[in-house]
């Protein structure tokens, strides 16, 4: 079944264009508008709701934080992301012009569940953004758009990961769409960057031998660092969390703007560090602000592991090792600068001699609370 994989995160790691492509695949019109009539919720509804929470546990949030600067961008509605079990027990503020967005790959991670039901009980519409069919979350949800991932098997979330951003984006489009905050145009224009998202991953997987080499040598690490800004914050997050459940590695993710205010501290010599750099073909002051950051670890001993876009050169000069992924933009970026990291930790993990899909004290789907 690992169809001539080492593991099974290894197949679903390279199943990930296929993951993104199913899941745009048929949400489309011959004219190129999306079509979402499967959430069957009245447009009239969608088109009130002044307020999106995202609930989610795990690599669901990180979509979750993804989605949101996307969406925020291109409806100018404001989406909070939480943690499911930290909304249950506050006091959230939820009404019947909230928007919930359950994600959750199993569908059935008692957290989320018990997230969907306050949030219904508040009167607010839930959707859910789930990969299991017939699955809990979507049963008790007033909606759902799945995420056509494909089963997942690996404990650990890759290309889960990817298809929830991807439904995210959709979502988000889709609501731009009813609300008129975005042209036709601008919208069918990131339904294809989006379309050539998934070539793109491959070739990110192309390079896969390269990761692997450098995580042999790495196999002695204690503690590995990532830093991100904008969507490539929650890529960071994403990326540590990958190495402390497959590698059983100390690791933790930053906000790159967040450096000086403490985390620099950390760093001394031989430090490793990955750092997401934006696309210098963004907002500039960001890309220079990464490429600051860089320096500054650097300077101060840290090995720098670098994920940057073709052709990014100015990281080059800072960089011990430079991972290079395709022009993408901005917003959709952290569909293939993930990638690496993944990679990366899985190989992490088995040049460590770990099972990479059943990870210690680590289960697929958490049904208690
Ligand atoms: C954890 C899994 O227990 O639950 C993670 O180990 C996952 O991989 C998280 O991201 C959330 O799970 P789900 O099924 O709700 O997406």
């Amino acid at each position: 079944e690992k169809g001539g994989f080492r593991s099974f995160m290894d197949k679903e790691i390279h199943d990930q264009p296929h993951a993104v492509a199913d899941t745009l695949l048929g949400r489309t019109d011959d004219k190129g508008r999306l079509v979402l009539d499967e959430i069957h919720v009245d447009e009239a509804v969608l088109r009130q709701v002044d307020k999106i929470i995202v609930v989610a546990c795990g690599t669901a949030a990180y979509a979750g934080q993804v989605a949101k600067y996307a969406i925020e961008h291109w409806c100018r509605i404001p989406v909070e992301v939480e943690l499911a079990h930290e909304f249950r027990y506050r006091d959230p503020i939820v009404d019947r012009r909230t928007l919930v967005v359950a994600v959750s790959q199993s569908g059935e991670t008692m957290d989320t569940l018990m997230a969907v039901r306050h949030a219904r009980e508040q009167g607010a519409t839930v959707l859910a953004i789930v990969n299991t069919h017939g699955s809990t979350i979507p049963r008790e949800s007033d909606a759902v758009l799945y995420t056509h991932a494909g089963p997942e098997v690996a404990v650990a979330s890759t290309k889960a990961f990817l298809a929830q951003i991807t439904a995210a984006y959709l979502l988000g489009l889709y609501l731009a769409q009813l609300r008129g905050t975005k042209f036709p145009d601008e919208i069918a224009e990131v339904l294809t960057e989006l379309r050539a998202i998934p070539a793109k991953i491959q070739t990110v997987l192309d390079g896969a031998d390269r990761v692997r080499q450098i995580a042999h040598w790495m196999a002695d690490t204690s503690s590995v660092l990532f830093l991100g800004r904008h969507v490539g914050y929650p890529v960071a997050m994403e990326g540590a969390l990958k190495l402390k459940e497959l590698a059983y590695i100390h690791a933790e993710g930053f906000a790159a703007g967040e450096l000086k205010h403490g985390p620099i501290a950390l760093i001394e010599p031989g430090q490793p560090v990955f750092v997401v750099v934006p696309s210098p073909r963004g907002r500039d002051s960001l890309h220079s602000k990464v490429i600051s950051n860089i320096q500054e670890i650097r300077a101060r001993g840290a090995r720098t592991l670098v994920i940057a876009e073709e052709g990014d050169e100015a990281v080059t000069p800072f960089a011990d090792e430079t991972f290079y992924v395709p022009q993408t933009p901005v917003l959709l970026a952290p569909l293939v600068s993930v990638v690496p990291l993944q990679l990366f930790a899985m190989e992490l993990a088995t040049a460590k001699g770990l099972d990479v899909d059943q990870p210690r004290n680590l289960a697929k789907s958490v049904t208690v609370e």
